[in-house]
């Protein structure tokens, strides 16, 4: 089936349309130019859901080529999209209309690596699972691991503050990133990576507001991530529960029993589960019972007898309906290509309604039974999966027929306010892109998104970055 395209904001008039004269000179700024149909695949989105219609595609390879595209398209008032791994599930990374696309790939240089203070400086297109094997040679890991990693850069991880599957053990990226170098709209080139120290309090904390900001406030060109030594003993346990109030119990009992060596806790629902075995036909579920839910515990320490002592204790104090620990290494990377194959699973059968919210973990899974009930006589997939340990749920539902105007308008804003009236956050980790402006008020009081209407028109007064993502147009 193919996928229709999201209905999209009516294109800002203040934009000027990019003409051949315009192409030249961007030629003569950047040293690699995509035009034509080459410049087709990045229009499209990870989800297919969303499609703009660029013209070209700027490819700088140096901070000093995005300073100069973006002081050209911020003196012709020609929009930009800043692109990265293109694997954003918000319709953030590809045009809404013909803004110009600039992709980050090219800055894709790791300048080293701090031994003494863990701390990592890169370029913002560098690949995090390129990144992440860089520093595993040196005896670190990065602070982040996510599904997409083999294709995301960490400059598109620092632009939607990424969560993913480390977060319950390293915290938000917010905290790891120690430094960064970005650009402004009209070409400004801001150094704030010029101490790469966890301790500065030098002022206003600058990087942490590009960090979030979906392209909207500048172009980040480099950075200095602070990352944790590797824990070279994994452990991974497989459990099967008979509801959500059981698979809470192991999360408290994991927090409890496993302190500092939990690097994971996630679970699938039975309809995530059977998604993601369908797709991975070679995996089979090592437990062979009908339990709704399973949890996948992840244990990284530097002691094996020290951590296998913790786990025997944690698994001692659970009660739950089944449950293994992965024998070997591949019996572990098969249970991890389970949990992070769901979305891939989902997305390959169908058209995906795909929500990803936090909420608090009490009432977390309500919302699915709730949303199942009212969609009942729809015939549709719903499935709930994700990162219990942050009470961050991600709500997914399937149609194999396609796109029907009847099942969003069941879904939206039925979802966001549901998620709003539990106090909970519409969007836990993905950020907001083209597909929530709209709701953004939901979370945000009036004064906070004047606040950033404000701080927007300051960074970029011609509003030529990222137009209609983020920022509701009320607030312009
Ligand atoms: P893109 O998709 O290219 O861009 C994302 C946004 O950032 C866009 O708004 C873009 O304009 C902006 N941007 C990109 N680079 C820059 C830059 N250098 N400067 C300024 N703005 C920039 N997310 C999670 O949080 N947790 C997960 O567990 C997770 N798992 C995922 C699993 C799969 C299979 C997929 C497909 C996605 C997943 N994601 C997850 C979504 C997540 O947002 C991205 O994977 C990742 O953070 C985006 O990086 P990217 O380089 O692909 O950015
Ligand atoms: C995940 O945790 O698998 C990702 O955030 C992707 C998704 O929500 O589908
Ligand atoms: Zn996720």
């Amino acid at each position: 089936f193919s996928a229709p395209t999201m209905p999209v904001a009516k294109r800002h008039d203040w934009l000027s349309t990019l003409e051949d004269a315009d192409v030249a000179n961007l030629n003569a700024r950047c040293s690699k130019i995509i035009e034509g149909a080459d410049a087709k695949p990045y229009n499209r989105d990870w989800m297919d859901k969303c499609e703009g219609k660029a013209r070209i595609v700027a490819q700088p390879a140096t901070t000093e080529e995005v300073s100069a595209v973006l002081a050209y398209c911020n003196e012709k008032r020609l929009a930009v999209t800043t692109q990265g791994g293109k694997t954003g599930l918000v319709g953030g990374s590809v045009p809404v209309h013909d803004e110009v696309i600039l992709s980050t790939t090219r800055l894709n240089t790791i300048e080293g690596l701090d031994k003494d203070t863990g701390v990592v400086t890169c370029g913002a297109g560098v690949v995090l699972e390129t990144l992440d094997a860089y520093l595993r040679e040196h005896d670190f890991v990065a602070p982040l691991d996510l599904g997409a990693a083999g294709t995301c850069t960490i400059g598109g991880n620092l632009a939607t503050n990424a969560g993913g599957v480390r977060f319950v053990r390293y915290g938000s990226l917010r905290g790891a990133c120690v430094g960064l170098e970005f650009v402004k709209a009209d070409g400004t080139v801001v150094d704030c990576a010029r101490t790469s120290l966890r301790k500065d309090n030098t002022g206003y904390a600058l990087p942490q507001l590009l960090i979030g900001s979906e392209g909207t406030l500048g172009v980040i060109t480099k950075c200095c991530i602070a990352c944790p030594s590797l824990s070279p003993f994994v452990n991974v346990a497989w459990l099967a529960c008979n509801s959500f109030d059981e698979v809470r119990k192991v999360l408290t009992t994991a927090r409890s029993t496993l302190g500092e060596i939990l690097s994971a806790v996630e679970f699938l629902d039975r309809g995530a589960l059977d998604a993601t075995l369908r797709a991975h036909p070679d995996i089979e579920d090592p437990l062979e019972t009908d339990a709704p839910f399973r949890v996948l515990v992840e244990t990284a320490g530097c002691d094996a007898t020290h951590d296998a002592a913790k786990l025997e204790r944690f698994l001692e104090a659970i009660d739950v309906e089944d449950g293994c620990v992965a024998p070997t290494t591949s019996a572990m990377n098969a249970l991890w290509t389970l949990r992070e194959g769901v979305s891939d699973a989902m997305t390959s059968r169908g058209f995906v309604y795909k929500y990803d919210v936090s909420l608090p973990p009490s009432t977390l899974y309500d919302l699915v039974e709730k949303t199942t009930e009212r969609l009942e006589h729809l015939d549709v997939d719903v499935a709930g999966y994700g990162h219990v340990g942050d009470a961050n749920l991600h709500l997914n539902v399937c149609d194999v027929t396609g796109y029907r105007e009847e099942v969003h308008a069941l879904l939206e804003p039925w979802v966001y306010e549901e998620v709003a009236r539990s106090r909970g956050s519409i969007s836990a980790e993905h950020g907001v892109g083209q597909c929530k402006p709209e709701y953004l008020h939901l979370n945000k009081s009036v004064e906070a998104m004047d606040l950033m209407g404000s701080l927007k028109k300051v960074m970029d007064p011609h509003l030529i970055l990222n137009p209609y993502k983020v920022l509701p147009a009320s607030v312009l």
